[in-house]
């Protein structure tokens, strides 16, 4: 896609830089001459090799920390990828879970007001039961676990507050390699039990539409290059179990499929409950921002090169 020549994209500050989501997001817009990159996480130095972008050290918790960032960098466009993803230990630590997923977005939220900055939040599909996915962002968020929960009251916060510019980019089980993650992905974890031909049981009763994380850096950059707002949709294109998906991951990468047992929610017993068919609608995603995210089996292609790549590195 073409660039406007006359627009600068401005200076974007990434909360949550080491993680899955913010380490391609970061690499992308670094790859733009536009875009101005400060990557911040909570470790002292960068868990990759940042190339044209700054990284400071950031704990979103600390509204102290958070303050100082805003003064020095002055940033146009926050892009909060930070949160306590692991859905089990959101339900365990309550509070833990909700000073990191909702009173952090707050604190952006009011200093993004104050300076006149763009909150970009990113959501997940667990805002919806899983009741009759795949959703459309039209769609009545009804959470069933406390992860959700704190997700759908941290885009509450934006919703509700007096922000001239926000966007909520909600996607689904992302997948991809990264170097020096501090969480497994499902894609990465059966890439290696399968690998060193451990068998795997994986539920197959619960659907989704798996998100490569470059595809989905790709649909934030485009809701920052068109500065588009409101709630955006951005996932994978192909619904399906996460049975299935691994299956399908397997055989694209040549692995043993038959090391993999079917399971479901109810065997499995994880302590915080999952709604069982999410997956979204694109439409909203692809008319608005052009959003063209790989068929599945050209993400998983893309995504175990990356994994060579990472691990030869
Ligand atoms: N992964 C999925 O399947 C999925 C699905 C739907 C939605 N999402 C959403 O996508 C976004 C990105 O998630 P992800 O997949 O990239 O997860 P991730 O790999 O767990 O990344 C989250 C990052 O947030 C950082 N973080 C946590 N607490 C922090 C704090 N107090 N201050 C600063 N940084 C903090 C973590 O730092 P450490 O590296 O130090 O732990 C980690 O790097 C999140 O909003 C998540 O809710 C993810």
């Amino acid at each position: 896609m073409q660039f406007p020549d006359e627009i600068l994209y401005g200076r974007i500050l990434v909360t949550g830089a080491n993680g899955l989501l913010g380490q391609a997001l970061v690499r992308n817009l670094s790859s733009h001459p536009r875009y101005d990159v400060l990557a911040t996480g909570r470790q002292q130095r960068p868990v990759f090799a940042p190339s044209n972008c700054g990284y400071v050290r950031m704990d979103l918790t600390k509204a102290h920390e958070v303050r100082q960032v805003f003064e020095s960098f002055a940033p146009t466009c926050v892009v909060n990828c930070a949160a306590m993803t692991q859905v089990d230990d959101c339900e365990r630590e309550r509070e833990l879970c909700w000073i990191t997923n909702v009173d952090a977005v707050e604190t952006l939220s009011r200093l993004c007001w104050s300076t006149g900055c763009k909150l970009v939040q990113v959501s997940t599909d667990f805002v919806f039961d899983g009741d009759h996915g795949p959703y459309k962002e039209t769609d009545r968020p009804a959470p069933v676990n406390f992860y959700g929960k704190s997700k759908l009251a941290a885009e509450n916060i934006l919703r509700e507050s007096s922000l001239d510019k926000w966007a909520i980019a909600r996607t689904v089980l992302v997948f991809g390699a990264e170097p020096g993650l501090s969480r497994n992905n499902i894609a990465l974890w059966v890439q290696r039990e399968l690998e060193n031909g451990r068998p795997i049981r994986i539920v197959g009763d619960q659907y989704r539409s798996p998100t490569f994380n470059v595809d989905l850096a790709n649909g934030i950059e485009l809701i920052l290059r068109y500065g588009a707002s409101g709630i955006f949709h951005l996932s994978g294109p192909e619904l399906l179990s996460v049975h299935e998906f691994a299956v399908r991951l397997a055989q694209v990468c040549g692995l043993d499929a038959g090391l993999i047992t079917e399971t479901d929610s109810a065997t499995l017993n994880q302590t915080a409950r999952r709604p069982p068919r999410t997956g979204f609608v694109l439409d909203k995603a692809r008319r608005v921002l052009g959003y063209a995210p790989h068929d599945l089996d050209s993400a998983i292609r893309l995504f175990a090169q990356r994994l060579l790549d990472t691990t030869n590195n």
